[in-house]
């Protein structure tokens, strides 16, 4: 054969492997609002930075007349390609061949991919729209499910990991998404669920769509499993490219610095009167957030689940930073069943990440009554305190207001390794609120009270007066310093640049044993 002819070949070989499944089925995919998975790869990466691997890997099963259905390249387009200039590797089911389902072979694409990214230390983007395994193969699409499970696990706190859902993930392929750092869902065409309505429907005799069972919106607001809900995917892959530029590469490097015209020492003088003087009345948390943030960018994480703790990240003096707080706007900022693991998990991945983490606390306490208890707040909440206390990196808390009981030690308080507690001269740092102290303390005194009700608060008022400041935590240096709040933003640039270099590690072992 020529070497004109051999050039001919490939370049028919690689038209053939880019259509995938057809045109028939790329119109049909089109139809339904979806994109093509190399469409996807192009929206997610630098423009023509993309470099496919395995385009010409083939399936290999014989059996039920699959012999005639081989397709270049499978159910799956792999290779990697660069975000912002910086290499990423990424994966992407392609519906239209055998509806994505998972073959050996697709399998085999992913896993070779999933170890790249890992010896390389670049992250890996996985691009979720499939039918599951490969019913025609079997076995064979367990074990290949498994040997990406297994990676997953391998791979998680070495390299970050985030899963793109832009249809079907059904059965055991959603442990793959769940296993990776962030999920991406786009609304009405993605969902998640272990069993379908069909199978619900049978054992539980529920009437469920597929978008309420496992849609975008539910799992960004009910189940947690998602981070993000995006109305379309264009959206939802620059949702990818922001996030990306917040991390680093993997576990050994730290975040880029970013150039930033927004003064170090600029003051914003509402923060020093945003705290109403009410006690009870709610702010907004995610007003001081973006107040201190450079140039007031914040990209919350879960924003619809449990938003009585806010996760997300920003940038201090161009320094990416993890922030945790509490919002008082929401069920006055306590610390619930779902609100601990959303920020647990946040932690976690920002330590394993060399991100550092701001805590901006505002907490009454965790949350009472026999729902909380009966769905183990305990364990739960643990979780939280076990996050901080084991994280390395460096960890600030300002305190604006309430710092109550246990819900203050989690919040990243100094005696669980926090490196420095800033209070604002609003903040009141005590065992517990002065209603309840003071029932508890001043009980007879209140009872014998001609007027009970005008003792309590004179009790109220009294151990509020005493011990709701900030200023007897900071006589034990349990407080390292109340911070005028308009110069928050320069106090935690300047706590940054001291911890620049921290070194701190946990004791040798296996690992620990996470309350679960
Ligand atoms: C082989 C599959 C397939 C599969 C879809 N296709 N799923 N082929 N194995 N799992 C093929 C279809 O036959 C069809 O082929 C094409 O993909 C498109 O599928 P449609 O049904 O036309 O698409 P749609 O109407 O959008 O429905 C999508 C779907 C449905 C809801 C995903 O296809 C479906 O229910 N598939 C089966 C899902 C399933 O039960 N998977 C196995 C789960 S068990 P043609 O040639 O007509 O285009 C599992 C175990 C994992 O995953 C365990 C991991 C530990």
């Amino acid at each position: 054969m020529s070497n004109e002819r051999k050039l001919l070949e490939l370049k028919e070989k690689i038209e053939k492997a880019q259509l995938g499944g057809g045109k028939k089925r790329i119109d049909r995919q089109h139809e339904r609002g979806k994109l093509t998975a190399r469409e996807r790869v192009d929206l997610l990466l630098d423009e023509n930075s993309f470099e496919e691997i395995d385009m010409f890997k083939t399936h290999e099963c014989s059996d039920f007349g699959m012999e005639k259905k081989k397709i270049l390249g499978d159910g799956v387009v792999t290779g990697y390609g660069s975000i912002n200039g910086r290499l990423v590797f990424v994966y992407s089911f392609d519906f239209t061949v055998l509806g994505g389902s998972l073959s050996k072979t697709v399998a085999e694409k992913i896993v070779k991919v999933q170890e790249l990214s890992a010896k390389n230390g670049a992250p890996l983007i996985g691009i979720n729209d499939s039918g599951g395994a490969r019913v025609q193969e079997g076995v064979d699409a367990l074990a290949g499910y498994t040997d990406i499970f297994r990676n997953n696990i391998l791979y998680s706190g070495v390299v970050p990991q985030i899963s793109a859902i832009v249809g079907p993930c059904a059965g055991g392929a959603v442990y793959s998404p769940a296993l990776t750092d962030f999920i991406f869902m786009v609304k009405n065409t993605s969902y998640m669920f272990l069993t379908g309505p069909r199978v619900v429907k049978s054992v539980t005799h529920e009437d469920v769509t597929k978008e309420e069972l496992g849609g975008a919106v539910t799992h960004a607001t009910k189940s947690g499993v998602t981070h993000f809900a995006f109305d379309d995917e264009k959206a939802l892959f620059n949702g990818i490219r922001e996030l990306m530029d917040y991390l680093p590469q993997n576990n050994t490097e730290e975040p880029e610095i970013k150039d930033t015209d927004d003064p170090v020492d600029r003051v914003d003088e509402e923060l020093n009167y945003i705290i109403p003087d009410e006690p009870h009345r709610a702010y907004d948390m995610k007003k001081i957030i973006n107040s201190i943030l450079d140039n007031g960018e914040f990209l919350e994480v879960q924003p619809l689940y449990a938003k009585n703790m806010v996760v997300g990240f920003g940038r201090l003096n161009g320094r990416s930073v993890g922030v945790v707080a509490n919002q008082p706007k929401s069920l006055a900022g306590v610390i619930d069943v779902k609100a601990s693991n959303k920020a647990a998990r946040f932690v976690r991945f920002c330590d394993a990440f060399n991100i550092p983490l701001l805590t901006f606390e505002d907490v009454p306490g965790f949350m009472p009554g026999t729902d909380q208890e009966f769905r183990g707040i305990i364990k739960h909440g643990a979780k939280l305190l076990y996050a901080y206390a084991e994280a390395t990196v460096p960890k600030i808390t300002v305190i604006t207001r309430k710092g109550y009981g246990g819900a203050f030690c989690v919040m990243n308080s100094r005696n669980l390794r926090g490196d420095l507690s800033l209070a604002w001269p609003s903040a009141e740092i005590a065992v517990m609120g002065p209603k309840g102290a003071s029932g508890i303390i001043f009980r007879h005194e209140i009872k014998d009270a001609d007027d009970p009700d005008k003792k309590l608060q004179e009790k109220i008022k009294e151990y509020r007066d005493k011990f709701a400041n900030p200023y007897v935590a900071a006589s034990k240096g349990i407080i390292d310093e109340v911070i005028e709040p308009k110069l928050t933003r320069y106090k935690l640039i300047k706590s940054l640049e001291m911890l620049n270099n921290k070194r701190d590690d946990l004791p040798p072992k296996k690992h620990g044993n996470i309350p679960l």
